[in-house]
């Protein structure tokens, strides 16, 4: 058995933050105040963008422009104005959405957004723009015309309309909300630590996002759910679970949406989501529980000092798929919910004005 590795910055506090709170040991995940498990069963994506921006300070910015609606209302309004300019910023876009992979296509196309150098308008218009490009870049992949946004759809509901083409269900709707709250935001992962210190340095809002869309890609962060699809895929049914799961580790591979940094017990998150897809019509559900709880015997047999249970990505694969969102998109659905949180961060971490500059250790030979 290996000693355990540290990346060297493991458990190091580099922000104060009154975002997130996540608590690996026992399972639990605040965002703003509220449980994951109420936020995501009461809220839309809306109003928790609304709830984690004030959170990150956004209010006392907000306060001067704030209409009757107050804060949440107003956000709507300005995420549906915003997906309105991000709708026409496409043919200003070159060949950004040629890209083959839906997460280089974000970076790309978010990178043309021009900053206003102002953190409110930067962050309602980084998060209106993403489902609208993302959206985009698969009706182009799929050689078919883009589908306007709707100011009269809410941001779960437009997503869905401008990427699938037709009018979703109430039932799709409500469970893609439940994810974008879901994942809205989770303490100091890499994405959101990326998006702090690019802030860090006195550089925009746009700037950074682009940064943490670079660190999601990654598939130790928000690449699994796709691999988590292939591998229900792969297994087919319950009966040969085991077998295949036992054939991957014996090939020296990760079980996908399995283990995590900080969760000990399973990810709080991967049960919000999977009562959210018992809402839908899934075939992939009962075979998801039986390949869970079979990834989750063989690595306790295998690892008994370091608990590896499901993670948010398990059942991220199970819900997108019942939705309709196709597979490929999968990590840019989870931008599409987590720019709320990393324009929380850069709004935040604007206010403290310290440039992050961590240290390193020389191994290397001395002149
Ligand atoms: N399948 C099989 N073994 C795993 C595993 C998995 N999903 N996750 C961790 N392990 C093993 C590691 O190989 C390691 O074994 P070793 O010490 O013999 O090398 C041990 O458990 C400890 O892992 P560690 O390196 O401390 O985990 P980590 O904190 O670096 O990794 C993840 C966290 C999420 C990157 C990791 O669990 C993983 O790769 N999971 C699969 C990808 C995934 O689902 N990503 C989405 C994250 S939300």
């Amino acid at each position: 058995m290996s000693e355990a590795k540290s990346s060297g910055l493991d458990g190091v506090v580099v922000a104060d933050t009154a975002i997130s709170h996540v608590d690996g040991e026992r399972g639990r995940l605040v965002i703003a105040g509220s449980d994951v498990e109420r936020l995501a069963g009461s809220t839309d994506f809306e109003s928790a963008a609304g709830q984690v921006l004030a959170a990150g300070g956004l209010s006392t910015q907000l306060q001067a422009r704030t209409t009757v609606g107050g804060i949440h209302a107003d956000i709507r309004a300005a995420l549906a104005r915003a997906r309105g300019a991000a709708w026409e910023c496409l043919p200003r876009l070159g060949d950004a959405l040629d890209a083959p992979d839906a997460m280089d296509a974000l970076r790309a196309a978010l990178a043309h957004l021009r900053s206003t150098r102002d953190d409110t308008e930067d962050a309602i218009l980084a998060i209106g723009a993403a489902p609208v490009f993302v959206a985009a870049w698969n009706r182009k992949r799929n050689n078919a015309s883009p589908i306007a946004p709707s100011p009269n759809l809410g941001h779960a509901a437009d997503y869905l309309h401008m990427t699938l083409g037709h009018e979703p269900s109430r039932d799709a709707v409500r469970a893609l909300d439940a994810y974008l709250v879901t994942v809205i935001d989770h303490g100091m992962n890499a994405s959101t630590f990326t998006a702090r210190v690019v802030t860090s340095t006195a550089s925009d809002l746009i700037s950074a996002v682009v940064a943490a869309v670079g660190a999601l890609k990654g598939p130790l962060h928000g690449g699994a759910p796709g691999p988590v699809l292939d591998m229900l895929d792969a297994i087919g049914e319950p009966a040969r679970a085991e077998a295949w799961l036992l054939g991957e580790l014996a090939a020296g591979r990760r079980i996908m949406g399995m283990g995590h940094r900080i969760y000990r017990v399973r990810d709080p998150r991967a049960a919000v989501l999977e009562r959210a897809v018992k809402t839908l019509a899934s075939d992939r559900l009962a075979l998801a529980r039986a390949v869970e709880l079979a990834a989750a015997k063989i690595l306790q047999e295998r690892r008994p000092d370091r608990p590896l249970a499901a993670n948010v990505e398990f059942y991220t694969a199970v819900l997108l798929d019942a939705v309709g969102l196709p597979r490929e998109q999968f990590s840019a659905t989870f931008a599409v919910g987590r720019v709320a949180g990393w324009s929380a961060h850069v709004i935040e971490q604007r206010r403290t004005g310290r440039l992050i500059r961590p240290d390193s250790r020389y191994i290397g030979p001395m002149p």
